[in-house]
């Protein structure tokens, strides 16, 4: 079958080529694979900037946002042939640190996790795989063109979590939400905004394209002005920031109201500096007991509840999200950005 590799670390080595058709071990789901979805991460291991091969292996399967449709399910598994699936990304770090023995594998301790499409394990995007039924989440069958969101659904889901846990601290009913980037990530967060009936505004820095139809789309307001004086005048309870851009996500933090939440889960690359007030960033926080936590992944428990999220959403708005499907045989397209691209999907149509 065809697959979706590259030698991590090695760029210009991405390419579809065949590898063996997998095979299901004990409890192990066989899976049609319809869609995987291309990120930030994957087009840094198809540069060669990250991502680890399996032990012994030379190549990397890529995809970790996938959607398939169940081939075979072993009995009592819970799933049946013909359910549509998506497959977490993470598994727990073999010693296990105690989150990991926990199921709280997207907070390991020791770094020695693996991740599906990134680190040592290979990645959904590949024309079948196989998953175990305790790593695999049903859908509803109307997102059949859209549930390859359910992985960044589910980062998503989990940085919403992080807010709940963080306002837990003393009384919280937080009223305005502050999405900083316009991108997948930060629309599937203003989504789950504007479901918990949020007063949601989103903040980027393009006036044209799909962005703010689909901030609309969800009866949030677009900005696409300075952040500062954005977060002036919004003064979020709550900012879910998503462009990683250090002026952005500091602005972020030194502008929330009090008690303000800010859940990072941006990735950005070391080098960019810039200069801060520390001492007044400092007194901000400190006096409004504010609160600035970072968030990455996700495990079961944000699948499923990423499975909720988009199971409630409109799946026309959902679909507009998607502003490109290709083929996996045109893949070099897909690692190919696009001014007005939002989320950009690989297909295997067979
Ligand atoms: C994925 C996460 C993963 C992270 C770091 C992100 O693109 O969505 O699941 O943990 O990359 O590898």
């Amino acid at each position: 079958m065809r697959a979706l590799t590259t030698v991590p670390l090695q760029p210009d080595t991405l390419d579809v080529v065949d590898v063996p058709d997998p095979t299901p071990r004990d409890g192990d789901l066989l899976v049609d694979a319809i869609a995987v979805g291309v990120c930030g991460t994957d087009k840094e291991i198809a540069r060669g900037e990250y991502g680890w091969a399996p032990p012994g292996h030379d190549r990397l399967v890529l995809g970790h946002e996938s959607l398939g449709r169940v081939r075979e399910a072993p009995d009592g598994s819970g799933f049946a042939t013909g359910d549509l699936v998506a497959g977490v990304v993470r598994r727990p770090d073999p010693e296990p640190c105690g989150a990991c023995a926990r199921g709280e594998f997207d907070m390991c301790r020791n770094g020695k996790y693996t991740e599906r499409g990134i680190k040592q394990i290979d990645g959904y995007a590949s024309e079948q795989w196989t998953v175990e039924a305790a790593y695999a989440v049903k859908l509803d069958d109307r997102l059949s063109d859209v549930g390859m969101l359910m992985e960044p659904t589910s980062v998503v889901a989990k940085a919403w979590e992080q807010v709940d846990r963080v306002g837990g601290r003393a009384w919280f009913e937080p009223e305005r939400v502050l999405v900083t980037g316009a991108g997948p990530i930060g629309l599937l967060a203003a989504l789950v905004g504007a479901q918990r009936g949020l007063d949601v505004h989103v903040l980027d820095r393009v006036r044209g394209g799909p962005k703010p139809a689909l901030v609309h789309g969800l009866g949030a307001t677009y900005h696409h002005a300075d952040p500062e004086s954005v977060l002036d005048r919004v003064r979020p309870d709550v900012v879910i920031e998503a462009t990683g851009v250090p002026a952005v996500l500091l602005a972020a933090v030194g502008g929330t109201a009090a008690y303000g939440i800010t859940v990072l889960t941006g990735v950005s690359s070391a080098g960019h500096r810039v200069t801060v007030d520390g001492g007044d960033l400092n007194r901000e926080i400190v006096l409004e007991n504010d609160a600035v936590v970072g968030s990455v992944n996700a495990n079961l428990r944000h699948f499923e509840q990423a499975a909720d999220v988009l199971a409630a959403a409109d799946v026309g708005w959902l679909g507009r999200l998607v502003s490109r499907r290709v083929p996996l045989a045109d893949f070099a397209d897909a690692f190919e950005p696009r001014e007005d691209d939002v989320k950009v999907v690989l297909t295997f149509d067979r």
